[in-house]
């Protein structure tokens, strides 16, 4: 056996399960000094299987706490995905004078002879803080005979109507619904028919307000939809978003909306959603992925467990050139497990390079800007003839990522790649805000509108660290790098 097969590749400040499985984030939600985030868990086995609701639950977004399983299959299905939410005002009737969580989840029922599975609404409830967990008599809640794609329902509370909205993945659109109680739900509309990507089926959409340009009297909904892996494209899954206005019943998309628009130029960002119930004062949309793609997310060379999330990240919508994007930003709370490590103002790339020469490290964060005109970039995780190039060219204004030669690839003949994303709207100086840890890099650059993010699975004893630029001279403007290990007593 090589020495790299026997790597575990587990993130140090990445959600990963303890064992076994993972998928998508479910149930996101935020309720008494804790977040909650449960997942698409098989516990028996290495690859996807009997889907399970697994959780963890966190005070910081960084450092995670496992807790046992909180839902398993039952006679209705396995437990597909979905979202929780706090029922503040009693409206499903389930708690008394205290508030407590309500999970919404798709149950997949497989039929026999090859017949298409059903898929159904059902509800689950918890009066203790998400530790055990009661499902509601009457399931399902939602059934609806025209989809067989019918799945992964988000929900909120719109203040506006006094209602709950859920949107739910149907085939290759998404339906909105509403319901005063969680329990019964009426049809409002559908959405997504001739806009965005149909290159895969329709997966894990979500809707919600942000504020534009931190203006909160002027607001705009942005809708997330995942398309799931079709051969046909070598992207495989990903997630694309659409802006536009929502009046309770009908999404109505922003013009440029109708260009597909994707939150992730990478390849491992997959069915996101946002945090239920972050308390008003705190304002922020919170944001976490599923860090792999459907192409190749069963056969990743991890060992233990497979399957990881993405940092958690802030939503912000901002106006660029005439268009409202969508940015991203990693949470605050990652700053409390930097560890400094080196500080550099004003320097030449061969000054940069020769300091960089002497750093080892597996988990970090650089957070770097030079001048625009300039390509440059970084060779992170180098040596045992490895490295992940992660850049930008001046000349295309792109940001990009190079794993070609990152380490263990031969898994999936689609894994190797250089993937770029186009910095819009730039402005007087580049930046480079990138998080590497032992399988992954996420790189967020033009202030949190180009993201990449991509597994890697290099070498153990690549942790070589350079500057990547086309003259010695050029001058950087600064870098701070950071060991990252939350666990760890600085
Ligand atoms: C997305 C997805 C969902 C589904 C779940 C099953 O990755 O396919 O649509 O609910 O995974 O595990």
């Amino acid at each position: 056996m090589s020495t790299i097969a026997k790597q575990n590749y587990r993130g140090l400040y990445h959600f990963s399960p303890k064992e076994k499985w993972m998928n998508d984030p479910n149930g996101m939600v935020y309720f008494e000094g804790e977040y909650h985030l449960f997942f698409q868990h098989h516990p028996d086995g290495m690859t996807w299987g009997p889907m399970h609701w697994g959780h963890a639950v966190s005070k910081d977004l960084v450092t995670w706490e496992e807790l046992p399983i909180a839902l398993a299959p039952d006679e209705l299905g396995m437990i597909f995905s979905g979202s929780a939410v706090v029922d503040w005002n009693n409206t499903t009737g389930f708690f008394g004078d205290k508030p407590g969580l309500v999970a919404i989840f798709t149950h997949h029922l497989e039929m026999p002879e090859g017949k298409p599975a059903i898929q159904r609404q059902s509800l689950a409830y918890s009066k203790d803080n998400g530790r055990s967990w009661t499902k509601y008599e009457g399931n399902p809640v939602l059934e609806d005979g025209r989809f067989v794609d019918f799945r992964d329902p988000k929900v909120f509370w719109n203040e506006e109507t006094s209602k709950w909205v859920m949107i739910i993945a149907c085939g290759q659109t998404v339906c909105l619904y509403h319901s005063p109680d969680l329990i019964n739900w009426t049809f409002a509309s559908e959405f997504g028919e001739g806009i965005g990507s149909h290159d895969g089926v329709w997966e894990c959409p979500d809707l919600f307000p942000l504020a534009i340009d931190g203006d909160k009297s002027n607001l705009k909904w942005v809708m997330l939809v995942s398309i799931g892996a079709d051969p046909a494209f070598v992207e495989g899954s990903r997630t694309q978003y659409f802006t536009g206005e929502f009046d309770g019943e009908v999404f109505t998309p922003d013009d440029d909306s109708r260009s597909t628009r994707w939150i992730d130029y990478g390849r491992d960002n997959y069915a996101g959603v946002s945090w239920s119930d972050v308390p008003a004062k705190d304002g922020r949309r919170l944001f976490i992925g599923w860090m792999s793609n459907w192409m190749y997310a069963n056969q990743t060379p991890t060992e233990i467990f497979r399957g990881a999330m993405t940092i958690a990240r802030e939503l912000y919508l901002e106006s660029r050139g005439g268009r409202i994007v969508l940015v991203q930003k990693p949470v605050k709370e990652l700053e409390a497990a930097r560890i400094p490590v080196l500080s550099l103002q004003n320097i030449s790339v061969r000054e940069l390079n020769a300091s960089l020469a002497e750093l080892h490290l597996e988990s970090y964060e650089i957070k770097s800007v030079f001048s625009r005109d300039k390509s440059v970039g970084f060779k992170v995780r180098v040596g045992a003839d490895k490295q992940t190039v992660i850049g930008i060219n001046a000349k295309t204004e792109e940001l990009y990522v190079d794993r070609m030669i990152s380490g263990q690839h031969d898994f999936h003949e689609h894994f190797l790649g250089h993937h770029s994303a186009k910095l819009e709207a730039l402005g007087e100086s580049n930046d480079l805000h990138i998080f590497v840890d032992c399988s992954s890099v996420e790189v967020f650059s033009n202030g949190g509108q180009a993201v990449i993010t991509d597994l890697i699975f290099p070498e153990r004893e690549s942790t070589g660290l350079a500057v990547l630029a086309d003259h010695e001279d050029d001058l950087v403007i600064s870098v701070d790098v950071y060991k990252l290990n939350p666990s760890s007593d600085k």
